[in-house]
């Protein structure tokens, strides 16, 4: 064998070793199990810039990878869970936000407002719950004790309390912001019989924070049933109702803005409403009126609204500018 010879020899043996060293990495890089799966996507977006979506992004993989291990997912059932998402995301229109109603019947959204309110609760504050998906913005202020409804919308009922702060001082030019159905569980929006902002309005706090307004007793409606998300309550034998309530936006200069309910003490959905929204101190009683009440009402509530004040570096006060979803 000649020298020339002999260096071929090695460059060939040097190039099968790099191309089976080739191979070999080819074959470490590809994972074995679930658990190396896992740890090579969140490999991929570990150079996410921004810090709080890389966070973000690692935890849902984490969780998303569990629950598809856990729960041993097929190609089947994965297909059926991107039919049903397909769906969800098909239904939603200018006025229907399935998927807001998806994330209310998972508890989703409560749990959203659940951990905002613990981080930021200051101690006697009102507590919040749900928007949902009603809201509608730019309702017609009210005068004080002004009706929002109309007779056929349900028992005229008196609204009345006081809007504070935190340590019981009034708060006079406060805004309450509320909405609510008719006795036939539709909002105005879902109603062509109701005309716009039936039942709506927003009414503000006198000097010694007294409001006082007049509607109709609340009663216990379903969440829209005809989607996706109806389809699962149904499979899961959970009814649609929700507790019987009136949505109020609460909202003073200086304050942070309350997004609440005031739910009726003799709803039988109170335990089991099916977007989760329920809080104790949320509940009050529509007692029948007695000779001292006006003479116009059957029924009367009284709700006291708290609002802690703005953090230092806030502005003044928002209240949420949602596009309207019904
Ligand atoms: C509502 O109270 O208006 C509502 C909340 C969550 C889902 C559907 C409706
Ligand atoms: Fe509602």
């Amino acid at each position: 064998m000649t020298t020339e010879d002999m260096k071929t020899a090695d460059a060939q043996a040097a190039q099968a070793a790099q191309t089976a060293q080739a191979a070999q990495t080819a074959q470490a890089a590809q994972p074995a199990t679930p658990a190396e799966l896992t740890s090579q996507v969140l490999r991929a977006y570990d150079d996410t810039p921004d810090a709080r979506l890389r966070e973000i992004l690692a935890s849902l993989v984490r969780h998303l990878h569990a629950f598809v291990t856990e729960t041993a997912l097929t190609a089947e059932e994965w297909m059926a869970g991107v039919r049903f998402l397909t769906e969800t995301g098909q239904k939603c229109d200018a006025e229907r936000q399935e998927f807001i109603l998806l994330s209310d019947t998972l508890g989703a959204s409560s749990l959203v407002d659940l951990l905002g309110h613990l981080a930021s609760r200051e101690p006697g504050a009102t507590e919040s719950t749900v928007l949902g998906p009603f809201y509608v913005p730019g309702a017609p202020h009210r005068q004080p004790g002004e009706n929002i409804g109309r007779p056929q919308d349900g028992a005229p009922t008196l609204v009345r309390g006081r809007i504070t702060d935190t340590a019981g001082r009034p708060l006079s030019g406060a805004e309450l912001d509320v909405w609510q159905t008719a006795a036939n569980g539709l909002y105005d929006v879902q109603d062509p019989q109701q005309p716009p902002f039936n039942l709506r309005g927003i009414f503000t706090a006198g000097p010694d924070g007294r409001y006082e307004l007049r509607t109709v007793r609340p009663v216990s409606y379903p969440v829209p049933t005809d989607g996706p998300v109806g389809r699962l309550l149904r499979a899961s034998g959970r009814h649609a109702w929700r507790a019987a309530h009136i949505h109020a936006i609460v909202s003073a200069r200086g304050h942070q803005p309350v997004t609440t309910h005031i739910f009726d003490s003799e709803n039988e959905y109170l335990d089991s409403d099916t977007v989760f929204g329920v809080k104790d101190s949320l509940i009050k009683p529509f007692r029948p009126a007695s000779p001292e009440d006006p003479a116009d009402v059957a029924y009367v509530a009284e709700m006291d609204f708290s609002l802690a004040p703005s953090p230092p570096s806030s502005r003044a006060p928002r209240t949420p500018r949602i596009p309207r979803t019904a």
